[in-house]
């Protein structure tokens, strides 16, 4: 069956924030509010395909890590069943989804229902988008390096194969500029989702990461305040492609990153030069981290210092055993409490995504209970955002 749906994907527990974000850049990029999307699961939203909407979504959304194209589905339980329903399909398609002489590659994903094997799926899905193209004049072939076009199968929750168009070409997590991992890496879309989740507003938030590791928040900010378009070459394969610029060019972000590790910083520093950003790095323990030094910072980029965000996404475990885990929450907590209400510094919030049960309970002790806890997954670790107004 032909259908057509533009389908954003992240990760679970993101969908609130995924449509939150889509209807900023929509109503930015594209003047309107994008019709309410289905929520699918805990991580995908579904809309209508719109070729408008399809473009401001890869082009612009930060959270999620894939946009799809939902083009065809079948109830077919047998590869031959599944590659005749696709041929019909394909021979009946009005949408122009191919260019003559494109390479595509095939990937199947949540397939471990299908009757067949993955490899099996993968190359009968491949065998009847290069017949079915075939048969409409058009040479396609498999270049699985560099696709002009990437596309996925998968089962949906009623079991039926959905076949989609992969609009960003493969994970929108990885945004090009990663050139040292450090120890252990925030994935770029949960640096976004948690910037979303603490309503981060770079015109009023001084944003610091005490614990910033290779400086995946930091950086991730800056993009975030402007909204910085990613080039997306398979929208203009498929006649979609459209000049972008960034939606808030005149965002003027203060972002700094703070860490005990020198070969973190070093990562850092080497990660902001390729993704064009500046971001204040500093080396430092954040039990000395105080706001005076923050607002020296904040001087130095000719402003006032007025407050801001303190957002992180601190070690939590396997590497550390517990009391060094409970020492650097603690020296967190205190460190915390400096930004506290009635500080010179004016008013913070602070964010962040851990996964340590202990953190909650030396944190009550320091500043509270947080306005706000989430469970939030980081790479399959079960963890928690949690929000505090200090
Ligand atoms: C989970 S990692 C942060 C990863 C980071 N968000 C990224 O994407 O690369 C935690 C970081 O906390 C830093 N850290 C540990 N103890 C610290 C302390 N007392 N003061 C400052 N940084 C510390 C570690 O060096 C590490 O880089």
């Amino acid at each position: 069956m032909i259908i057509d749906e533009l389908r954003i994907v992240g990760s679970t527990q993101t969908n609130v924030v995924m449509a939150a974000e889509l209807v900023r850049v929509c109503k930015r990029a594209l003047k309107v509010r994008p019709p309410e999307p289905r929520k699918e699961g805990l991580g995908q939203l579904v809309l209508p395909f719109d070729p408008d909407l399809a473009w401001a979504a890869t082009t612009y959304l930060r959270t999620p890590t894939r946009v799809l194209w939902d083009v065809y589905r079948s109830k077919a339980v047998r590869l031959e069943a599944l590659y005749d329903d696709l041929m019909t399909d394909i021979a009946g398609d009005a949408r122009k989804l191919w260019r003559d002489g494109d390479g595509i590659s095939v990937e199947a994903r949540r397939v471990e229902e299908f009757a067949a094997g993955e490899r099996q799926i993968v190359g009968t899905v491949k065998n009847a988008l290069l017949d079915g193209a075939h048969r409409r004049g058009l040479q396609l072939h498999v270049d699985p390096e560099r696709p002009a076009m990437r596309w996925v199968a998968r089962l949906d929750d009623n079991n039926e194969l959905v076949v989609s168009i992969d609009l960003g070409g493969g994970s929108l997590s990885q945004r090009g500029w990663r050139r040292d991992a450090g120890a252990a890496p925030l994935r770029e879309h949960l640096a976004a989702v948690l910037l979303m989740l603490c309503r981060y507003d770079s015109r009023n938030d001084v944003l610091v990461d005490p614990m910033c590791g290779a400086g995946t928040i930091p950086i991730e900010a800056i993009h975030a305040a402007r909204v910085t378009p990613r080039d997306v070459p398979t929208l203009t394969a498929l006649g979609m492609g459209r000049a972008a610029e960034p939606l808030f060019p005149d965002a003027d972000p203060i972002a700094i990153g703070c860490d005990l590790d020198l070969e973190s910083l070093a990562a850092a520093r080497d990660n902001a030069r390729a993704a064009g950003v500046k971001v204040t790095w500093q080396r430092g323990d954040v039990a000395t981290l105080k706001p005076e030094a923050i607002a020296e910072i904040v001087r130095e980029h000719g402003r006032e210092p007025g407050g801001g965000l303190i957002i992180s996404n601190p070690p939590y475990g396997e590497r550390l055993n517990e009391h060094d885990l409970e020492d650097i929450y603690q020296a967190l907590g205190t460190t915390l409490r400096r930004f506290g209400r009635g500080a010179a510094a004016g008013s913070w919030r602070a964010g962040f995504l851990v996964g340590s049960p202990m953190f909650e309970e030396v944190m009550f002790h320091a500043i509270g209970r947080p306005r706000i806890k989430k469970p939030l997954a980081n790479a399959n670790l079960r963890a928690y955002f949690y929000l505090w107004d200090l």
